[in-house]
């Protein structure tokens, strides 16, 4: 499927030499987190904040209007995000973990358990930052890898009498964006409701989800009916618009309890900002509203998603092993036992011999793509250096700093 836009403004692309990249990668410890981002050529750290925003978008922000409360921005906001989700109560924040941090606090109590398909990182530490527990329940099933384990989490209420909320992250960030079914959201709510348990969602990747249950063929129709599905299940979605809601900042929280959402204002004022702005601009509210409208559109998806599918493809046609289906925002190398501390050895590798940088998560290496930023001509040549890294052999790092937490973050090397 073809980009269904076309370029009006371009940055160049940053080119080192080899020996640059040697001395910069040694600095950086091995880790492609602490490498500064003026010495990579293509970036697939993270699909997060790093998509491209459009005309409109741009044009949006320089009209809006700076106000320190009742800004105009945050009513149009306002009115795309309850058409998008149907909440009757929507809370912008400036990103993901502030809706976390803010939203955790008010619900839990020490000691209480969240059980989820998967938690993303953050969302784990703010949840055991309140000493409450995290529990991933995973079904990691096809089509539809994304999936909670129904049996596991039935079992887990049963057993855990402290429950407090049940989260799906849709789509699961883990391995690439792997999608939740219709059904599994549906039937995770009955039996939380059963219990009296809200059902969350971490909506960072609607849209990717929405396509991918339309493209399994679990559902027909527009990609925001699809959307409006996945949200009617839940008692609460938090996101950071930083990924499917195309913007480089911003997040919000939909929620159908008033009392909640009137204490959610509350710890608004003290953590953020005055409510209406949730800790952002007037002109960062403009552009969540020109994304939220983008961010469902079936073709940009297709093409989005299909580039994503092409770069799998291309590793796998090179004797790449992928985590497989690929997911709807990245693609996933796998862990290799014969080789310690494979991914960070394996990043390294690429990084040295194309400057192109990619992530490490849990010793997977994960190739995440940024929206609507990158030609197929880029991600055929990030295939062609990946493949050749992945052949090559690869650096044997000895680790030199393992921190307490976020050791992908912050851990660093030293070749042996
Ligand atoms: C699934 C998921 N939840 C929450 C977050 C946190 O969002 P933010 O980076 O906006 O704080 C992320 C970020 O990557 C994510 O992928």
């Amino acid at each position: 499927m073809w980009e269904p836009y076309r370029i009006k403004v371009v940055e160049p692309l940053p080119k080192t030499t080899r020996k640059k990249r040697k001395r910069v990668l040694e600095k950086a410890g091995y880790n492609p987190f602490l490498i500064p981002a003026k010495n990579v050529t293509i970036d697939l750290i993270s699909d997060s904040g790093t998509g491209a925003m459009s005309s409109e978008q741009w044009a949006g922000m320089i009209e809006a209007r700076e106000d320190f409360a009742g800004q105009a921005s945050f009513e149009k906001f306002l009115d795309a995000a309850k058409s998008l989700t149907g909440f009757p109560y929507i809370q912008p924040v400036h990103q993901g973990r502030s809706a976390e941090k803010i939203l955790f606090g008010l619900m839990l109590r020490e000691g209480d358990t969240v059980i989820a398909n998967t938690h993303f990182e953050t969302t784990r530490s703010n949840i055991e930052a309140l000493r409450c527990h995290a529990i991933d329940l995973p079904a990691c099933e096809k089509p539809f890898p994304g999936n909670i384990d129904l049996g596991k989490m039935q079992k887990t209420m049963k057993q855990r009498t402290n429950v407090r909320a049940v989260v799906l992250t849709v789509t699961s960030n883990i391995l690439g964006g792997q999608p939740v079914s219709l059904e599994n959201i549906a039937a995770a709510k009955k039996m939380a409701r059963k219990r009296g348990v809200g059902l969350v969602l971490d909506a960072c990747r609607f849209a990717d989800n929405a396509f991918l249950i339309k493209q399994n063929g679990e559902a027909n129709g527009s990609i925001r009916t699809i959307c409006r599905r996945i949200f009617g299940y839940a008692d609460i979605a938090y996101l950071s618009s930083k990924k499917d809601g195309l913007v480089n900042i911003g997040g919000f929280i939909g929620l159908r309890d008033r009392k909640l959402h009137e204490r959610l204002e509350y710890e608004i004022i003290r953590q953020e900002a005055f409510p209406t702005s949730g800790g952002l601009a007037a002109r960062d509210l403009t552009a969540m509203t020109g994304g939220l409208s983008d961010s469902t559109d079936e073709h940009f998806l297709s093409a989005h998603i299909g580039n994503v599918a092409y770069l799998g493809r291309l590793l796998k046609d090179n004797g790449v092993d992928i985590f497989e289906p690929v997911g709807g925002h990245a693609v996933v190398i796998t862990t290799r036992k014969d080789h310690a501390h494979f991914a960070f050895a394996l990043a390294a590798q690429i990084y040295l011999d194309s400057g192109i940088r990619v992530g490490v998560f849990d010793d997977s290496v994960r190739l995440a793509v940024p929206r609507r930023v990158y030609t197929r001509e880029h991600l055929s040549y990030v295939g062609e250096c990946v493949a050749r890294a992945y052949t090559t052999s690869l650096p044997r790092l000895k680790l030199v700093h393992k921190p307490r937490e976020f050791c992908n973050f912050f851990s660093r090397y030293l070749p042996v």
